[in-house]
């Protein structure tokens, strides 16, 4: 079976020893509904799901889980076929471990970059009404947000989610981002333009990126949400990685904060949705239309990003980038 319009990004775990500067993060900056917080862990949500986002407390100031929505009993068969097909070897969770994902059950295996993946069919619903400071995050038929990932493997990375769960591709962008030249690829699940994009330095191939995910991206239902969450944001004293811009492939506006674990977060608004009958594949230079300025400018600045990344990237080459296969 095609499994496309079948796979939603469904939820997100992050492992951090700052909850409460993600508290700060989530629920006074972006705005989020908190539906869960202790000093063990943090858990957000905004549409029916009892759970989109968790922090966990924990080292590695990095997504640790990203969740997949399957659509069908019959989607998740075939997945799981596929998988088994390939040898990737899978752990089924129930019980506790589910519920704090906000599920019935899930099964996890490692992902490329050794990122765990975990496969849910249902997610358990909440009907308490939301406390949030966004009118409302874009979810339904296009999933949750998206990531964008870098690889030093990009072929085989598109492969995965090609070959397992039958992503779309819908255009390429050539970019320059924190001094390193790149090229992405936008992939897509469903009607949301990208549920992952893959970005790869041209020449030699490094990661410039420590952290799992470059960024994670949520969109917003309207233009005020957008608004005040940046200005929410930066009242708080949170940096802008890019201030608010458009993209020129979903023409969506969005800007890019910095988050306590250290990558980025970008809050979106009025992205376009994939019509499949006319989509064409384009391919386009420069990631901004306009805007998406940081906010901290000037050569020291400059210097101090690219300085980070260069020495990631140099890191990089020392190990080969995990993919299941
Ligand atoms: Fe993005």
């Amino acid at each position: 079976m095609d499994l496309f319009n079948h796979i939603q990004i469904g939820y997100l775990v992050i492992q951090s020893q700052k909850l409460d500067e993600w508290q700060r993060f989530f629920h006074d900056g972006i705005g989020l509904h908190e539906a869960e917080r202790t000093g063990e862990r943090l858990a957000y949500r905004f549409d029916r799901h009892e759970r989109r986002i968790m922090v966990e407390k924990g080292k590695a100031e990095d997504i640790s889980a990203l969740g997949i929505h399957v659509q069908s009993d019959e989607a998740m068969k075939e997945v799981l076929q596929r998988l088994s097909a390939k040898a990737i070897p899978v752990t089924a969770t129930s019980g506790k471990s589910a519920v704090k994902r906000g599920v019935h059950s899930y099964y996890s295996f490692k992902g490329p970059k050794g990122l765990t993946l975990e496969l849910y069919r249902s997610p358990i619903l909440s009907e308490k009404p939301l406390n949030m400071k966004v009118s409302g995050i874009v979810t339904g038929d296009s999933g949750m947000g998206h990531l964008a990932i870098t690889s030093r493997t990009p072929e085989i990375m598109l492969g995965f989610w090609h070959e397992i769960f039958d992503a779309r591709i819908s255009d390429y962008i050539d970019e320059k981002i924190a001094g390193v030249e790149l090229d992405i690829t936008f992939l897509r699940f469903n009607e949301r333009h990208h549920s992952i994009a893959v970005a790869s330095t041209k020449g030699v191939r490094l990661d410039p990126i420590r952290t799992q995910a470059q960024h994670v991206n949520l969109v917003a239902d309207t233009m005020d949400d957008l608004v005040g969450a940046f200005r929410r944001l930066k009242q708080l004293g949170f940096e802008m990685a890019h201030e608010i811009g458009q993209h020129p492939n979903d023409k969506e506006l969005s800007f890019y904060v910095i988050t306590p674990s250290g990558f980025e977060w970008e809050l979106g608004f009025d992205a376009l949705k994939v019509n499949e009958n006319d989509w064409a594949v384009e391919r386009f230079k420069g990631i901004s239309l306009w805007g998406h300025k940081p906010q901290k400018s000037g050569l020291v600045n400059f210097l101090k990003v690219n300085a980070i990344n260069f020495i990631n990237g140099i890191k990089s080459l020392a190990g080969k980038e995990y993919s299941p296969f």
